[in-house]
Parts: structure tokens; C-alpha cells; sequence
């Protein structure tokens, strides 16, 4: 149950990281800025433990970056087109940082600002964060709790709650690379990704925002649905991988119900460790670090692009704002909730 001083932000407020862990050894590192896993530490096939995200080594990395390692990332993950949305008839202007648009909510949201720590046991945690009506733009005064928890089979469990005094939309994610062979190992070419979706999301332009159509994934580099290595299709000359200079696209997810259900494998085939993800979302975002270039993380490891992805589960990107995409509005005093299950074995 420790708790640690980990640095301070810019405005001088103390951010601290939290642990939480299971008998067999599973451990996570979590700290209050932005909710952010930091590390997380799970056994590979000759029982050695790896840290498989990646991180930074002090608070303003994080402050200062725009990778979102490990991040919560709320209210609205993803983007936003030209920033705006509309509920009820009200315009809502929200803040732009990616062109015109607006990506992860905004330079300040509350993947870059301090939580509140709820409840801490040896396996759980949960953070609290408050968002002003019109913070970043959205509308009403929202709370929002993220409960992690890691149980004795090696699952961590991310369960998010939001409400808010006024109509609005959550569509909350967490944003963590991962690296299944350690995040100093170099590229994930050779992780083997499935994904149940035999849809994706196309984009209009390197900007991101979908067109609107789901678009199958049979012939494409997109058809992850017998497994295959992330690396093998990457690089194709695939307008769709050209704009997001690798894979950056929301999977329309095969879901057999509402519930919690796997949609996701990886294996990476040295550490032997492969993670199974489940949710209840009915979108997820690969995004493969083509971004990524020259960030100093941990240990002052030179990181590159595709040293990590992220599977981040969500609604689609712009549903807000595309009438094609279920809508993610949330009722004044309703409940949004949601689960996303990152499950670790070896084989
Ligand atoms: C987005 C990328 C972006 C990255 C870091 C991902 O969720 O899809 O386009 O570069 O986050 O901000």
C-alpha cells in the first residue's frame, strides 16, 4: 500500500505514485497526475518480471508532453471536429490542439491535472476528479471516478464512473503504450495483434476525423482478425495507413452483447506474454506511436516511433458530432460507466 512522492507540476502541486499489486507479483504503478498508470510490472514465460508500458521519470515529461502515456483521458477521448458540439441546440466551443480540432479533450484536461485519491487497498484504487461546467468547453459540473483493481489472475481492471448537473457526453479512456517485452525493447513490429472487428473507421485526412463510414476490413491492412504480427502490413502503400503514417484508426468492434467480452489479443512471442483485453466499449483505437519521436522516458531511454501501442477502448472518434456513430450523451444525473479488463498470461 505505498505511497511515494513523485515530483511536483508546474503550479508547484505534489503529485504522488501509488502501487497496487497481487500475491503472485503483478504490480501496478499509479500516479494521481492524470490517473496515469506509470508502471506495470507482469510476469513473462520464464517468470521474470517486465515493466511492460511505457513512462517518464519525473512529473514534467508528463506535464509537458503530448503522448498521453498511461494517461485516463477524459471527458472525450479522441477528436473532435472543429472543436465544437452540440447538445440540446447549445454550441459548445471547445478547446483546439490539434489544428481545428480537439484531441484527448484539450491541453489541460484531466489527463494533465491532479486527481484525488477515493480509496487505496494492496490490489485497489480509485481516483476522483472534478471538471467545471465549460472546462475545456463541456457543458456541466462532472465528477468522475476511475477505479483500478488487479485480481489473482493477473487482470487489471480499469472502471470508469462519471456523472455530471447537466446533459453532456463522457467517452473516457486510458491511454497507455505498451511494450509486451519491456518498454526499452525498441519496436513492436513483431507483437501479434487480433482484434475482433471486421470493421474500421476511415479517416478524412492525416487530421483524423472519421468520414463517417464503416468501412470493412476484408483485403485491408486493417484485417487483424486472425491474428498477424502489427509490423507486417504497417508500411503498405494504404491511403488510410499513409494518413495516420501507421495504424491511428478506431476498429468497429464484433461484439456479441452489451457486456464485458474479449476483443483483443497481443503476444509477443520473446517475453512469451500475452495480453487479453476486455470491455464493454463498442470502439477501440490502435494507435501504433507513429508520433512518437525523441521523448526521453524512463531511465533516459531514447524512445522512437512504434516503440509502443495503444489499444484504447472507446466510443467511435467524433460520435458526438457524426450521425452515422452511436452517440455518447449522458442525462443530467445519469450514470456513465464503463469497464476495460488488460489480462496477462504467458504461452
Ligand atoms: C491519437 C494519436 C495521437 C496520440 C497522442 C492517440 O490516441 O489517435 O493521433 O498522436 O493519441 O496524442
Amino acid at each position: 500500500m505505498n505511497k511515494i512522492l513523485f515530483g511536483k507540476t508546474k503550479t508547484g502541486a505534489e503529485v504522488y505514485k501509488y502501487s497496487i499489486e497481487n500475491s503472485k507479483g503483478m504490480k501496478a504503478v499509479i500516479m494521481d497526475f492524470g490517473a496515469t498508470i506509470v508502471d506495470l510490472y507482469v510476469p513473462d514465460k520464464d517468470g521474470n518480471f517486465r515493466d511492460v508500458c511505457l513512462g517518464y521519470d519525473d512529473v514534467t515529461a508528463y506535464e509537458k508532453e503530448t503522448t498521453y502515456f498511461g494517461a485516463i483521458v477524459g471527458p472525450y477521448a479522441n477528436r473532435i471536429s472543429d472543436a465544437k458540439i452540440e447538445i440540446d441546440g447549445i454550441e459548445y466551443q471547445l478547446d483546439t490542439n490539434d489544428n481545428e480540432n480537439n484531441l484527448h479533450s484539450g491541453y489541460n484536461s484531466m489527463a494533465k491535472n491532479v486527481w484525488t485519491v477515493k480509496e487505496h487497498t494492496h490490489n485497489k484504487i480509485v481516483f476522483s476528479y472534478k471538471n467545471p461546467h465549460l472546462a475545456q468547453g463541456f457543458p456541466g459540473n462532472m465528477t468522475v471516478d476511475v477505479a483500478y483493481e488487479i485480481n489473482e489472475v493477473n487482470q487489471l481492471s480499469i472502471a470508469y464512473h462519471g456523472v455530471s448537473d447537466q446533459k453532456t457526453t463522457f467517452n473516457m479512456t486510458n491511454h497507455t503504450y505498451f511494450n509486451l517485452n519491456g518498454w526499452d525493447s525498441g519496436s513492436v513490429y513483431g507483437h501479434e495483434l487480433m482484434v475482433k472487428a471486421s470493421g474500421y473507421t476511415p479517416v478524412k485526412s492525416p487530421k483524423a476525423i472519421p468520414t463517417g463510414e464503416v468501412a470493412s476490413v476484408e483485403g485491408t491492412p486493417f484485417d487483424f482478425r486472425v491474428a498477424k504480427p502489427i509490423g507486417r502490413d504497417i508500411d503498405e502503400d494504404y491511403e488510410q495507413l499513409i494518413f495516420g503514417q501507421g495504424y491511428d484508426h478506431n476498429f468497429a468492434l464484433d461484439k456479441e452483447a452489451d457486456g464485458v467480452e474479449k476483443i483483443a489479443e497481443v503476444y509477443a512471442p520473446e517475453s512469451g506474454i500475452v495480453m487479453d483485453v476486455e470491455t464493454d466499449c463498442i470502439g477501440i483505437q490502435l494507435y501504433t506511436g507513429n508520433f512518437m519521436e525523441g521523448q526521453i522516458g524512463k531511465k533516459g531511454h531514447l524512445h522512437h516511433r512504434r516503440e509502443g501501442f495503444c489499444l484504447e477502448t472507446q466510443y467511435y472518434p467524433n460520435s458526438i458530432n457524426e450521425p452515422n456513430f452511436v452517440c455518447p450523451i449522458t442525462e443530467a444525473g445519469e450514470a456513465y460507466e464503463t469497464v476495460t479488463i488488460y489480462g496477462f498470461r504467458v504461452k
